[in-house]
Protein backbone atom coordinates (compact mmCIF):
# COMPACT_ATOMS: atom_id res chain seq x y z
CA UNK A 1 0.00 0.00 0.00
CA UNK A 2 1.32 3.51 -0.84
CA UNK A 3 0.70 6.45 1.60
CA UNK A 4 -0.38 10.16 0.24
CA UNK A 5 -0.14 13.17 2.34
CA UNK A 6 -3.68 14.67 2.95
CA UNK A 7 -2.81 18.25 3.38
CA UNK A 8 -2.69 21.35 1.76
CA UNK A 9 0.57 22.76 4.43
CA UNK A 10 3.43 23.20 2.80
CA UNK A 11 5.52 23.13 5.35
CA UNK A 12 3.94 19.50 6.60
CA UNK A 13 4.33 18.34 2.84
CA UNK A 14 8.15 19.01 3.02
CA UNK A 15 8.53 17.27 6.13
CA UNK A 16 6.75 14.60 4.91
CA UNK A 17 9.01 14.49 1.86
CA UNK A 18 12.33 14.11 4.06
CA UNK A 19 10.99 11.11 5.18
CA UNK A 20 11.13 9.38 1.53
CA UNK A 21 7.84 7.45 1.61
CA UNK A 22 5.16 9.57 0.82
CA UNK A 23 4.26 9.08 -3.14
CA UNK A 24 1.29 11.53 -3.64
CA UNK A 25 -0.53 14.29 -1.89
CA UNK A 26 -4.31 14.91 -1.69
CA UNK A 27 -5.93 18.25 -1.43
CA UNK A 28 -9.92 19.26 -1.03
CA UNK A 29 -11.34 23.02 -0.48
CA UNK A 30 -11.62 22.33 3.27
CA UNK A 31 -8.11 21.16 3.47
CA UNK A 32 -7.38 24.29 1.22
CA UNK A 33 -9.59 26.78 3.20
CA UNK A 34 -7.09 26.04 5.90
CA UNK A 35 -3.81 27.55 4.56
CA UNK A 36 -5.87 30.26 2.81
CA UNK A 37 -4.10 30.84 -0.20
CA UNK A 38 -4.44 33.98 -1.87
CA UNK A 39 -3.66 32.05 -5.14
CA UNK A 40 -5.14 28.47 -5.64
CA UNK A 41 -3.84 27.62 -8.60
CA UNK A 42 0.03 28.76 -6.87
CA UNK A 43 -0.53 26.67 -4.09
CA UNK A 44 -1.39 23.43 -6.08
CA UNK A 45 1.36 24.16 -8.03
CA UNK A 46 3.85 25.16 -5.16
CA UNK A 47 2.34 21.66 -3.83
CA UNK A 48 2.97 19.92 -7.36
CA UNK A 49 6.65 21.01 -7.28
CA UNK A 50 7.53 19.50 -4.08
CA UNK A 51 6.21 15.99 -4.71
CA UNK A 52 6.97 13.98 -7.35
CA UNK A 53 4.01 11.86 -7.44
CA UNK A 54 0.46 12.68 -7.94
CA UNK A 55 -1.15 15.66 -6.12
CA UNK A 56 -5.34 15.85 -6.11
CA UNK A 57 -6.84 19.45 -6.43
CA UNK A 58 -10.14 19.41 -6.26
CA UNK A 59 -12.61 21.81 -8.48
CA UNK A 60 -14.60 24.12 -7.02
CA UNK A 61 -18.16 24.20 -8.99
CA UNK A 62 -20.74 21.73 -9.36
CA UNK A 63 -22.63 21.75 -12.96
CA UNK A 64 -20.91 19.33 -15.55
CA UNK A 65 -19.98 21.62 -17.94
CA UNK A 66 -18.34 24.07 -15.86
CA UNK A 67 -16.60 21.00 -14.42
CA UNK A 68 -15.41 19.79 -17.69
CA UNK A 69 -14.14 23.14 -18.06
CA UNK A 70 -12.24 24.06 -14.68
CA UNK A 71 -10.92 20.46 -14.39
CA UNK A 72 -9.46 20.87 -17.49
CA UNK A 73 -7.77 24.00 -16.86
CA UNK A 74 -6.31 22.73 -13.65
CA UNK A 75 -4.83 19.69 -15.50
CA UNK A 76 -2.56 22.16 -17.17
CA UNK A 77 -1.18 23.61 -13.63
CA UNK A 78 1.20 20.52 -13.55
CA UNK A 79 2.22 17.28 -15.03
CA UNK A 80 1.50 14.99 -11.89
CA UNK A 81 -2.17 16.81 -11.41
CA UNK A 82 -5.28 14.78 -10.80
CA UNK A 83 -8.26 16.47 -11.00
CA UNK A 84 -10.70 15.33 -8.00
CA UNK A 85 -14.25 15.23 -8.98
CA UNK A 86 -17.29 14.65 -6.43
CA UNK A 87 -18.94 11.37 -7.51
CA UNK A 88 -22.19 13.25 -7.90
CA UNK A 89 -24.51 12.77 -11.39
CA UNK A 90 -22.32 16.02 -13.23
CA UNK A 91 -19.22 14.56 -11.59
CA UNK A 92 -20.14 11.35 -13.61
CA UNK A 93 -20.76 12.61 -16.81
CA UNK A 94 -17.55 14.80 -16.13
CA UNK A 95 -15.12 12.25 -15.69
CA UNK A 96 -16.55 10.29 -18.49
CA UNK A 97 -15.54 13.06 -20.24
CA UNK A 98 -12.38 13.93 -19.15
CA UNK A 99 -10.99 10.65 -18.43
CA UNK A 100 -11.37 9.94 -22.35
CA UNK A 101 -8.83 13.33 -22.76
CA UNK A 102 -6.41 11.53 -20.56
CA UNK A 103 -6.98 13.75 -17.69
CA UNK A 104 -6.68 11.81 -14.41
CA UNK A 105 -9.50 11.55 -12.35
CA UNK A 106 -10.01 11.12 -8.55
CA UNK A 107 -13.45 10.05 -7.95
CA UNK A 108 -14.20 11.89 -4.42
CA UNK A 109 -16.45 12.09 -1.95
CA UNK A 110 -17.60 8.08 -2.14
CA UNK A 111 -19.65 6.56 0.11
CA UNK A 112 -20.99 3.71 -2.05
CA UNK A 113 -20.32 0.69 -4.05
CA UNK A 114 -21.97 1.84 -6.70
CA UNK A 115 -20.33 5.43 -6.92
CA UNK A 116 -16.89 3.53 -6.77
CA UNK A 117 -18.18 1.51 -9.47
CA UNK A 118 -19.85 3.77 -11.41
CA UNK A 119 -16.18 6.28 -11.14
CA UNK A 120 -14.20 3.11 -12.38
CA UNK A 121 -16.65 2.84 -15.04
CA UNK A 122 -16.18 6.26 -16.21
CA UNK A 123 -12.68 5.93 -16.69
CA UNK A 124 -11.49 7.24 -13.21
CA UNK A 125 -8.10 6.65 -11.96
CA UNK A 126 -8.48 6.34 -8.25
CA UNK A 127 -11.51 6.08 -6.35
CA UNK A 128 -11.52 7.82 -3.27
CA UNK A 129 -13.81 5.88 -0.42
CA UNK A 130 -14.21 8.49 2.79
CA UNK A 131 -13.56 6.00 5.43
CA UNK A 132 -13.82 8.00 8.54
CA UNK A 133 -17.02 9.93 7.80
CA UNK A 134 -18.45 6.55 7.17
CA UNK A 135 -17.32 5.43 10.50
CA UNK A 136 -18.77 8.70 11.74
CA UNK A 137 -22.37 7.91 10.41
CA UNK A 138 -22.32 4.71 12.55
CA UNK A 139 -21.37 2.88 9.48
CA UNK A 140 -18.64 0.59 8.54
CA UNK A 141 -16.12 2.80 6.38
CA UNK A 142 -13.23 0.23 6.13
CA UNK A 143 -15.86 -2.55 4.45
CA UNK A 144 -16.75 -0.12 1.85
CA UNK A 145 -12.69 0.14 1.01
CA UNK A 146 -12.57 -3.98 1.04
CA UNK A 147 -16.08 -4.32 -1.09
CA UNK A 148 -14.62 -1.98 -3.59
CA UNK A 149 -10.93 -3.40 -3.75
CA UNK A 150 -13.11 -6.90 -4.14
CA UNK A 151 -15.23 -5.84 -7.30
CA UNK A 152 -12.51 -4.18 -8.73
CA UNK A 153 -10.11 -7.06 -8.31
CA UNK A 154 -13.04 -9.85 -10.00
CA UNK A 155 -14.14 -7.28 -12.96
CA UNK A 156 -10.17 -6.54 -13.51
CA UNK A 157 -10.90 -2.61 -13.48
CA UNK A 158 -7.59 -0.52 -13.06
CA UNK A 159 -9.09 2.02 -10.83
CA UNK A 160 -6.64 2.23 -7.59
CA UNK A 161 -8.59 2.50 -4.73
CA UNK A 162 -7.33 5.38 -2.11
CA UNK A 163 -8.68 4.98 1.79
CA UNK A 164 -9.52 8.79 2.34
CA UNK A 165 -10.72 9.99 5.36
CA UNK A 166 -8.22 8.67 7.97
CA UNK A 167 -8.50 9.49 10.97
CA UNK A 168 -6.14 7.21 13.03
CA UNK A 169 -3.10 4.54 12.80
CA UNK A 170 -5.65 1.63 13.48
CA UNK A 171 -7.34 2.77 9.67
CA UNK A 172 -3.83 2.67 7.95
CA UNK A 173 -3.74 -0.99 9.31
CA UNK A 174 -7.05 -2.09 8.44
CA UNK A 175 -6.71 -0.11 4.94
CA UNK A 176 -3.33 -2.01 3.65
CA UNK A 177 -5.33 -5.69 4.91
CA UNK A 178 -8.15 -4.58 2.88
CA UNK A 179 -6.13 -3.94 -0.15
CA UNK A 180 -6.31 -0.61 -0.59
CA UNK A 181 -3.50 0.62 -2.77
CA UNK A 182 -3.28 3.94 -1.44
CA UNK A 183 -4.21 5.51 2.04
CA UNK A 184 -4.07 9.30 2.16
CA UNK A 185 -3.41 10.12 5.63
CA UNK A 186 -3.57 13.52 7.60
CA UNK A 187 0.01 14.24 8.82
CA UNK A 188 -0.47 14.03 12.68
CA UNK A 189 -1.58 10.50 11.22
CA UNK A 190 1.70 9.78 9.69
CA UNK A 191 3.83 10.70 12.95
CA UNK A 192 1.54 8.18 14.52
CA UNK A 193 2.49 5.36 12.27
CA UNK A 194 5.71 4.99 13.34
CA UNK A 195 5.84 5.70 16.58
CA UNK A 196 6.00 3.54 19.43
CA UNK A 197 6.71 3.97 22.93
CA UNK A 198 8.34 0.27 23.18
CA UNK A 199 10.86 1.41 20.32
CA UNK A 200 11.55 4.92 22.12
CA UNK A 201 12.06 2.96 25.24
CA UNK A 202 14.25 0.53 23.81
CA UNK A 203 16.26 3.11 22.47
CA UNK A 204 16.60 4.96 25.59
CA UNK A 205 17.75 1.61 26.95
CA UNK A 206 20.00 0.43 24.32
CA UNK A 207 22.12 3.98 24.21
CA UNK A 208 22.03 4.08 28.43
CA UNK A 209 23.75 0.16 28.33
CA UNK A 210 26.11 0.97 25.70
CA UNK A 211 27.25 4.16 27.83
CA UNK A 212 27.81 2.15 30.93
CA UNK A 213 30.28 0.11 29.17
CA UNK A 214 32.01 2.04 26.15
CA UNK A 215 34.97 4.35 27.41
O1 LIG B 1 -9.13 12.47 2.05
C1 LIG B 1 -10.35 13.05 2.39
C2 LIG B 1 -10.21 13.84 3.60
O2 LIG B 1 -9.56 15.03 3.33
C3 LIG B 1 -11.46 14.06 4.36
O3 LIG B 1 -11.12 13.82 5.64
O4 LIG B 1 -11.30 13.92 8.07
O5 LIG B 1 -12.43 15.66 6.64
O6 LIG B 1 -13.31 13.35 6.72
P1 LIG B 1 -12.11 14.21 6.83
Amino acid sequence: MRIFLDTANVDQIKQAAKLGIISGVTTNPSLMSKEAPADYEAAVKEVCSIIPGPVSAEVLVEEAGAMIEQARRISTWAPNIVVKIPATTTGLEATSVLAKENIKINFTLCFSLNQALLGALAGATYVSPFVGRLDDAGHDGMQLVKDIVDVFKHYQLPTQVIAASIRHPQHCVAAAKAGAHIATVPYKVLMQMIHHPLTDIGVTRFLTDWQGVSR
